[in-house]
């Protein structure tokens, strides 16, 4: 996300400083302090984050210092130099037991100690932030996920897509894939605006796993062997909720333009990644 959010930014015109973790460590109280008091910035964006839903479950302290009290790191930085804070968390703050995409006021209930890790990260930014902007999305994919270690599920199963084994792919946890480009203009867009506060910003269409691989592979012109498997067959050491689509209503009220169609953004994906 960070990679294409600063693009966003640049291309809109703001000047715009960026730190990787090698620079920054933001779970360093003073490292983020001095960073911050050399650039006299108005708004503050965190993208980073510990993301390894399943290791967290080992070592939840590690979660919990980078998600959780590494916003609080950024939060008291950016009341000393009164700047906005820009936070992102996630669909896994909730438990999955809805049947309608999550609204931002459906109550918490994190399964996990990444989500609890994610949501006390939400609670120090607004603890000593009067006017932060916490942007809740789900399973991000973009082309900054080309140059990252992690990468994405786009490009998780293009790798599958190599080999003539078959590919099973939950059809029982339903998301709202969100493809970063799109999530970082409307992030902008929403800071543009002034908007303080909780917002969601998923893909804008609630759709189970499996089915997303399908439409990655039409878009990619692949005919791997896909098989639909569930929860009970494909454990994994974290709980994750089986239905954490978000609405993105509150966003559109607000002016925003709906997010890209899944085929629309799988092709843009495709074209920025053949470039
Ligand atoms: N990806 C998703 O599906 C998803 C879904 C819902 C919400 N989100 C949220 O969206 C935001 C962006 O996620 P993403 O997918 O862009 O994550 P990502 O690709 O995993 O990137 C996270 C970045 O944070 C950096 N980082 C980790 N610990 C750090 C530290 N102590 N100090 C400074 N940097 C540190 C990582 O650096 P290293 O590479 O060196 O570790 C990495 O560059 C996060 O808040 C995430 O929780 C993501």
């Amino acid at each position: 996300m960070g990679v294409e959010l600063v693009r966003e930014l640049k291309a809109r015109g703001y000047e715009v400083m960026a730190w990787d973790r090698a620079q920054v460590d933001i779970t360093d109280r003073s490292a983020v302090e001095n960073a911050l008091a050399h650039f006299d910035a108005q708004v503050v964006l965190n993208a980073a984050a510990y993301n390894q839903v399943d290791v967290a479950e080992k070592e939840p302290q590690a979660a919990f210092l980078v998600n959780a009290l590494a916003v609080r790191n950024l939060a008291l930085a950016c009341r000393q130099i009164d700047a906005q804070l820009v936070h992102f968390s996630t669909d896994y703050v909730f438990d999955g037991e809805a049947r309608h995409p999550y609204v931002e006021d459906d109550p918490t209930h994190p399964l996990g100690a990444y989500a609890v890790s994610k949501l006390a990260g939400e609670l120090y930014a607004q603890a000593y932030l009067d006017r932060a902007l916490i942007v809740r999305t789900s399973g991000v994919y973009g082309p900054g996920g080309l140059s990252t270690a992690r990468g994405n599920f786009v490009e998780l199963m293009l790798r599958l897509a190599q080999s003539s084994n078959p590919i099973k792919v939950v059809e029982d946890h339903v998301a709202s894939p969100s493809f970063a480009p799109a999530l970082a203009s409307r992030t902008i867009d929403l800071l543009d605006r002034g908007k303080t506060g909780v917002f969601h910003i998923g893909g804008g269409a609630a759709i189970s796993w499996f089915e997303f691989s399908r439409l990655i592979f039409q878009a990619a012109g692949l005919k791997p062997s896909l098989h639909a498997t569930n929860e009970r067959e494909y454990r994994t050491p974290a709980r994750r909720p089986r239905y954490s689509a978000l609405s993105n209503a509150k966003m559109e009220r607000n002016g925003l333009d709906p997010m890209p169609t899944l085929p629309e953004a799988l092709a843009a994906y495709f074209a920025a990644r053949g470039k």
